[in-house]
């Protein structure tokens, strides 16, 4: 039984290996951050890093791991160009900010202590990036995320203001990334909506476009709190297909302050799927509600062999 065990892991990380071409090179926050001993849900999210100020604030900040900053085309106020848009940091529906794209990771690679997630905003924004980013990619050394909704989501939400081919096939060029795509929403206080899920349609199609696409790299899915937490079943399916083309895929659990979130599932989603493999991106007051104390980094295979182990060696002795 034991043997089994080792050899279906050693299949498993042969397996993975050939899959996930360069990731030997990929900062995993698992790994940037050895302190939270592979418990993804302890990474702590800095958001709205989008001016210079923020960004001195979160660096400095003891308490905060990964720097999530959003990125549109837009006026950079600091110089004199008063035509170009440039790749900038900045939240719709603004449009210029103090920090640029390129101040940003400039100044994140010179500090070196931090994680980044970029949230791309628009094509445009994307498309105007990738220069940026395949030039300072080689000298990061901290993970990098990079985000976009690229598919339609729930409650009925919009259309993603990405285009899904595009980002996928591009992003996926950008060496030593982690992909973060996901969905658009429509739901919490802002629509009065406090029920939904992400159907079977929204998964499989995602499922679909990372398999089309071909993508190598890392993903992780963020996924809306109150709207996750209706499909236990349909997360795990959903990580685990993702498992079998890219080789590792994870949630990033987020949500807004006045989103309704039913704690109880909540805790049990991030049990059932591992902490191992739940980013963890939701308001503190949140966060402080959920019971994930007997959450365990175990799959329930491992547990199988496990049990099994025992009852032999039980048995053994009574012989
Ligand atoms: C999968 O991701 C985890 C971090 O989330 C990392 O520690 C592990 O090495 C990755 N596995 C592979 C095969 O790259
Ligand atoms: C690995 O990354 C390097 C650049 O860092 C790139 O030139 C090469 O094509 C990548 N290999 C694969 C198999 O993706
Ligand atoms: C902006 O323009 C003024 C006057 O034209 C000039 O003195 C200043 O150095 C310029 N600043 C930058 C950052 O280019
Ligand atoms: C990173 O930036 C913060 C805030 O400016 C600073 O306190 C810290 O010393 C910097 N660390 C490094 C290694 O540069
Ligand atoms: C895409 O970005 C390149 C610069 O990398 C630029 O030359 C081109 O005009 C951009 N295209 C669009 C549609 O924004
Ligand atoms: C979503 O759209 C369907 C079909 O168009 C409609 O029946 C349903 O009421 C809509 N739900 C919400 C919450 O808007
Ligand atoms: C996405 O971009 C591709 C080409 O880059 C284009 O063929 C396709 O029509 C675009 N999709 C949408 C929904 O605009
Ligand atoms: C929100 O929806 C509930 C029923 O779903 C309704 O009773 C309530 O009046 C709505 N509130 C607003 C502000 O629209
Ligand atoms: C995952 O794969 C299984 C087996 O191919 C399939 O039945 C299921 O619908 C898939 N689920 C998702 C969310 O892709
Ligand atoms: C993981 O971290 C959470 C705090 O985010 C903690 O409540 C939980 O007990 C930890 N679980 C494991 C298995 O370490």
């Amino acid at each position: 039984m034991a043997n089994t065990t080792i050899l279906t892991i050693v299949l498993l990380a042969v397996i993975q290996t050939a899959m996930c071409n360069n990731c030997s090179s990929i900062c995993y926050p698992s790994e940037f951050f050895p302190n939270i001993q592979g418990n993804l849900t302890k990474i702590t999210w800095a958001h709205g890093v989008n001016s210079l100020t923020e960004l001195d604030k979160a660096l400095a900040s003891a308490d905060i791991m990964m720097l999530e900053g959003d990125v549109i085309m837009g006026k950079h106020i600091a110089t004199n160009a008063t035509t170009d848009k440039i790749p900038i940091m900045a939240h719709p529906p603004a449009t210029e900010s103090d920090l640029s794209l390129e101040e940003f990771l400039n100044i994140n690679m010179n500090n070196g202590s931090k994680g980044i997630k970029l949230d791309f905003k628009s094509n445009e924004a994307f498309n105007n990036s990738k220069p940026i980013l395949r030039k300072f990619q080689p000298s990061l050394k901290c993970p990098v995320i990079l985000n976009a909704d690229i598919l339609r989501g729930p409650v009925n939400a919009t259309n993603p203001l990405i285009n899904t081919t595009d980002f996928l096939t591009e992003a996926s060029k950008i060496p030593n990334s982690i992909l973060s795509i996901g969905w658009t929403t429509k739901y919490g206080k802002e629509y009065n909506i406090t029920e939904g899920r992400y159907n079977m349609k929204h998964l499989k199609k995602m499922v679909e476009v990372v398999t089309e696409n071909h993508i190598k790299l890392p993903v992780t899915y963020p996924v809306r709190a109150g709207l996750a937490t209706n499909d236990i079943d349909g997360m795990k399916a959903l990580l685990k297909n993702t498992t079998s083309i890219t080789g590792n895929a994870t949630l990033t659990i987020w949500s807004l302050k006045d989103d309704y979130v039913d704690v109880a599932k909540l805790s049990k989603l991030i049990k059932e799927l591992g902490t191992d493999k739940v980013y963890l991106d939701v308001p503190e007051d949140l966060r402080n509600q959920l019971n994930l104390s007997s959450a365990s980094t175990m799959t329930s295979a491992v547990m199988m062999n496990l049990i099994a182990s025992l009852v032999f060696l039980v048995l053994s002795r009574m012989l």
